[in-house]
């Protein structure tokens, strides 16, 4: 019997002969690429659903919590028995697991066949080809300082998507002290503005309405392009081109980073939605400057406040860790606070995991697992209330709703401000913007009817 695998994996059309089955963990940024992924061997495979059937089995991979690392490896030892059945599949792993761990993965799972890291996954066709001409176990993890990311230029591998990620630029040059990205993503480079502008042009044909531009430090675009462009600047490109045609988003940008100019363009550039991921991960200075993120709580306050008393409406969320290194009772209160004062309308927290390589891997003063679940808990449990309160003020009002598709007998859209909607209607309406009145608000969605 064909078992359908449900989690994290994607479907894509293509039309080549062989058959693919793409899982992916990890962040947008992975999604990305595993779209790109479809993309490049959409004349060779195309997408299955079922594992079963599959010539080529590709994980792309996330390592920034232990946690990630661990999925990878449950997930290996399942389709062990898999290949014992099929010798000819093919395993490929990629991502920054694969670039964390590189040739060691073989000794581990001796069944993967392929490790291949973020900036590698370019070449993925040559690989392929090689492991067909009896290649084994092939590795491609070099991180270049001078890598240059392709353009591909091929259709969108999924139709009928209404929303798009869009990556602008790779790696981190940043190096906060608990963080695997700049080891495994490598440098900063960005894209020139001349790609995005064309895949935007090519999203739009293909029907999407929102997109997400992103980069772990968008803040940082365009340093060490040929072209004299700054992210501020791309975002007034793309509004001057496309302004009227799309909602536009962008993550992450970095608290230290975020500058008035950028905090104008909210208010300015009608492509940009009311929302600003702005990750702050403590409220304690202490913690922050031994994170290495060279920002102080007071100044990052600041900058909310100006962006709020320009963009009154403006949704804010955050990331959040518990229990770095050294985390007193004293600064876990710090962050506490900081959530009542902010009041996110959503925050992702974690608990500090800690990463190889990192810096604070060396640090003193370790919180013990069973103190740093008790910290996100509390913190859980205060943030679902603010959240609640804060989706709450939207109850009675009526609110533009981009719909994004269907879900069983419902439709799920999204406002500006990055609120999710259920509203009653009929598929037809895929890909409109409807005025919705909102009825009810529930955690972290909201319940609405459109208005005619
Ligand atoms: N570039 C983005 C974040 C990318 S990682 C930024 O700078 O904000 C997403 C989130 O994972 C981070 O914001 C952080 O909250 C969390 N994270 C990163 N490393 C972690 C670790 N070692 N343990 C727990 N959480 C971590
Ligand atoms: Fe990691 Fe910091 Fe870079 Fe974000 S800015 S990816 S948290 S090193
Ligand atoms: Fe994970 Fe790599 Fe993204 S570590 S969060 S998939 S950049």
């Amino acid at each position: 019997m064909k078992s359908l695998v449900t989690e994290n994996h994607q479907v894509f059309v293509s039309k080549g002969p062989k058959k693919c089955h793409i899982i992916t963990f990890g962040c947008q940024m992975n999604e990305y690429d595993s779209k790109t992924m479809a993309q490049l061997l959409m004349d060779d495979y195309q997408q299955t659903p079922f594992l079963e059937e599959a010539d080529l089995i590709l994980i792309n991979t996330c390592s920034i919590r232990e946690k990630a690392e661990h999925k990878l490896y449950s997930l290996l030892g399942r389709l062990k028995r898999l290949k014992k059945r099929n010798p000819t599949l093919k395993i490929g792993v990629c991502g920054c697991v694969a670039q964390q761990l590189g040739e060691r993965l073989f000794e581990r799972m001796a069944h993967v066949d392929l490790v291949i890291g973020p900036q590698g996954l370019y070449r993925l066709p040559i690989l392929l080809k090689a492991l067909e001409e009896g290649e084994k176990h092939i590795t491609d993890t070099t991180l270049r300082d001078d890598f240059d990311i392709p353009f591909i230029d091929a259709p969108l591998p999924r139709v009928g998507d209404v929303r798009a990620y869009l990556t602008i630029m790779q790696g981190c040059n940043n190096f906060c002290t608990y963080c695997i990205v700049p080891y495994v993503r490598g440098r900063e480079v960005s894209r020139p503005s001349e790609h995005i502008m064309k895949e935007i042009e090519g999203l739009i044909e293909q029907g999407v309405k929102d997109i997400t531009l992103l980069g772990q430090n968008v803040n940082s675009y365009g340093r060490g392009l040929n072209e004299n462009i700054d992210f501020t600047g791309l975002l007034k490109k793309i509004e001057k081109a496309f302004g009227k045609d799309i909602r536009l988003r962008f993550t992450t940008s970095h608290p230290k980073d975020l500058s008035d100019e950028l905090i104008d363009c909210f208010k300015e550039l009608q492509s940009l939605c009311e929302h600003l991921h702005l990750p702050v991960q403590s409220g304690s200075n202490s913690v922050l400057k031994r994170m290495n993120r060279h920002y102080t709580i007071e100044a990052y306050l600041e900058k909310l406040e100006k962006l709020r008393s320009l963009c009154p409406e403006i949704t804010i969320t955050t990331d959040l860790i518990v229990g770095f290194p050294g985390e007193s009772r004293d600064d876990f209160q710090k962050t506490m606070e900081l959530l009542k004062k902010v009041r996110y309308d959503q925050a992702f927290a974690f608990k500090y995991s800690e990463r190889p390589g990192t810096p604070a891997v060396n640090f003193g003063q370790k919180v013990p697992e069973e103190e740093k679940s008790k910290r996100l808990n509390e913190l859980l449990e205060l943030q679902n209330q603010i959240g609640l309160e804060q989706y709450k003020k939207l109850e009675g009002k009526v609110v533009e709703v981009l719909v994004e598709g269907v879900k069983g007998d419902q439709l799920v859209g999204r406002t500006r401000g990055n609120h999710i909607v259920n509203i009653e209607g009929e598929s037809e309406l895929v890909g409109r913007i409807m005025n919705v009145y909102i009825e009810k608000a529930c955690h972290h969605s909201l319940n609405g009817k459109v208005m005619h």
